[in-house]
């Protein structure tokens, strides 16, 4: 079994019109799917892109349920409407991986997992490992969740990843993202790493500045980095370029061009 993460800017531009869909990536990532599909088993999780992005912030997601009728209604309002947000980016991964012959299925991921501040509290993978079982491809995404401690949060793809990958343990997790791997610095002034050992991690928080309160001064490397640490005792971690044709194609088999953690 392989996990692949989409990440949003994989799939749409953050910074453009909101719900921007670049269709012929997505179409391009399915095909390469295909060409490993049925020999090898598949679970995608994408991100949120333009899509769960935008809402979230506009209703102040992470802040969770306020006290008072009045704020927090706006608040269900707006976890609601980030959700379907969700779910228009979620129906477009499944109309493009069908276009490609794909039994892709949606898992709505709010519907099957709690969180605690963000992270995963409880999960029901039984669905998830079921449909893996009868050859389908679970879709899973970053969502809205229901939080023990907050309320409300917003439970982010690289998380789920941790989580599926401690349950399911997987034999390669995948994280396609808009630039080649990891670089030992900011991307473009940084070296990329080909090879990182799992004792290397540490050194690197500090040359990323990654400090221990989560501030991610580069972007959600630093998140992805911490996730890909605990994935790394169950299953190899693969960083590559998910918008370069072929990456993700090398990263199944083993021999690609971008970043490989190994334990
Ligand atoms: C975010 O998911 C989901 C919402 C904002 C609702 P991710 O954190 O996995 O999304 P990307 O990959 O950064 O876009």
């Amino acid at each position: 079994m392989i996990i692949v993460k989409i990440g949003g800017s994989v799939f749409s531009d953050k910074k453009g019109d909101p719900e921007n869909f670049d269709v012929e990536t997505v179409r391009r990532i399915a095909k390469e799917i295909a060409g490993f599909y049925p020999a090898e088993d598949f679970i995608i999780v994408h991100g949120g892109g333009s899509f769960g992005h935008p809402e979230a912030k506009r209703y102040g997601i992470r802040e969770g349920l306020p006290e008072g009728w009045e704020n927090a209604h706006r608040k269900r309002i707006g976890f609601t409407l980030t959700h379907q947000a969700m779910l228009r980016a979620n129906a477009k991964f499944i109309e493009a991986f069908v276009a490609e012959n794909l039994p892709a299925f949606s898992v709505s991921t709010s519907s099957i997992f709690i969180t605690e501040n963000g992270d995963v509290a409880y999960g029901d993978v039984e669905v998830i490992q079921r449909l893996v079982d009868l050859r389908f491809i679970p879709v899973l995404f970053g969502d809205v969740s229901i939080d023990l401690a907050k309320g409300i949060e917003i439970l982010s793809g690289d998380q789920i990843i941790t989580y599926l990958a401690k349950m399911l343990e997987p034999k390669k997790v995948i994280f396609l993202m808009d630039v080649d791997g990891i670089y030992d610095g900011k991307p473009g002034e940084g070296k990329l790493i080909q090879n990182l050992r799992l004792d290397e991690i540490d050194g690197l928080f500090e040359r990323l500045s990654c400090i221990a309160s989560g501030t991610d001064v580069t972007g959600g490397i630093c998140n992805k980095l911490r996730e890909a640490k605990k994935i790394a005792c169950f299953s190899e971690v693969w960083f590559v370029n998910g918008k370069v044709p072929g990456r993700l194609s090398g990263a199944i088999r083993g021999d690609g061009f971008g970043t490989v953690l190994r334990e």
